[in-house]
């Protein structure tokens, strides 16, 4: 069985620069770090208010070419501008609210189904694959495939929320399961993210024909204690010996 990818999102290095307004630490800096801990890709979101991520930001890192870049942002024109300009290797398209602390649900694809089919499309003739993250919602997912989604990542912010183990938990893996089968069958890659933390990591990491899990939270805030190459490498020995 090939162990499943890691992806880091290392969107909090920049809000804790930008929480004091400083030029340190640098997200450009968290690639070579990342990398020595085994990340398989880096992931930014790019907020349309920059609350952490800067367009600065996402110039350099995608400059940087050592590990594959994954651009989350909201399927705008401003942002379809800046990803052809900067051409990262995947672009995530998330839903996006103002107020929200977090990426709260997943794209409600199938009520904007041509206008992402057609927006996905000037990402993919430039060469860039195109994923949307998604609830695991068997609609949601037959929207995706409508749409040419080459990746759907599958939103786990209500698993991670979730008593582990509780009725409700087991219900929702049931979900996720489900939707992984299903996006995958369809001819989709299969990744998921948010909320993820070590311990609750191992059974999304067994998702059928789970590739990439996308983490970024509880990878920079175990950073702040034991170093990021570390935290890093502790979330990918998981992953390994999973
Ligand atoms: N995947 C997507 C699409 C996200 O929006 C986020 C949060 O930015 C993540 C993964 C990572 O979530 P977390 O920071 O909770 O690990």
């Amino acid at each position: 069985m090939s162990t499943v990818l890691l992806g880091v999102n290392i969107d909090h290095v920049a809000t804790l620069r930008n929480a004091r307004g400083t030029i340190y630490p640098d997200p450009y800096d968290a690639i070579a770090l990342a990398r020595a801990g085994g990340a398989d890709g880096i992931t930014i979101h790019l907020r349309e208010d920059r609350r952490h991520i800067r367009d600065n930001d996402v110039e350099r890192i995608c400059a940087a070419k050592s590990l594959p870049i994954n651009l989350e942002m909201a399927a705008t024109q401003e942002m379809l501008e800046i990803a052809l300009k900067n051409k990262p290797h995947e672009v995530c398209l998330v839903p996006e609210k103002r107020q929200e602390l977090t990426t709260e649900g997943g794209l409600d694809v199938v009520s904007q189904q041509d206008h992402l089919l057609a927006y996905s499309k000037n990402l993919q003739e430039a060469n860039i694959l195109v994923s949307l993250f998604i609830d695991p919602e068997e609609s949601q997912i037959h929207a995706s495939e409508k749409c040419n989604a080459d990746i759907v990542e599958l939103h786990t912010g209500r698993y991670a929320e979730l008593e582990y183990g509780s009725k409700d938990w087991r219900l929702e893996l049931e979900r996720l399961t489900h939707a992984a089968c299903l996006a995958h069958k369809l001819g989709m890659i299969v990744n998921a993210g948010h909320g993820l933390t070590i311990e609750n990591v191992h059974e999304i990491a067994k998702l059928p024909a789970m590739n990439c899990l996308n983490i970024g939270h509880s990878i920079i805030a175990k950073s702040v204690f034991i170093g990021l190459e570390n935290a890093v490498a502790e979330m990918k020995n998981t992953l390994a010996n999973n």
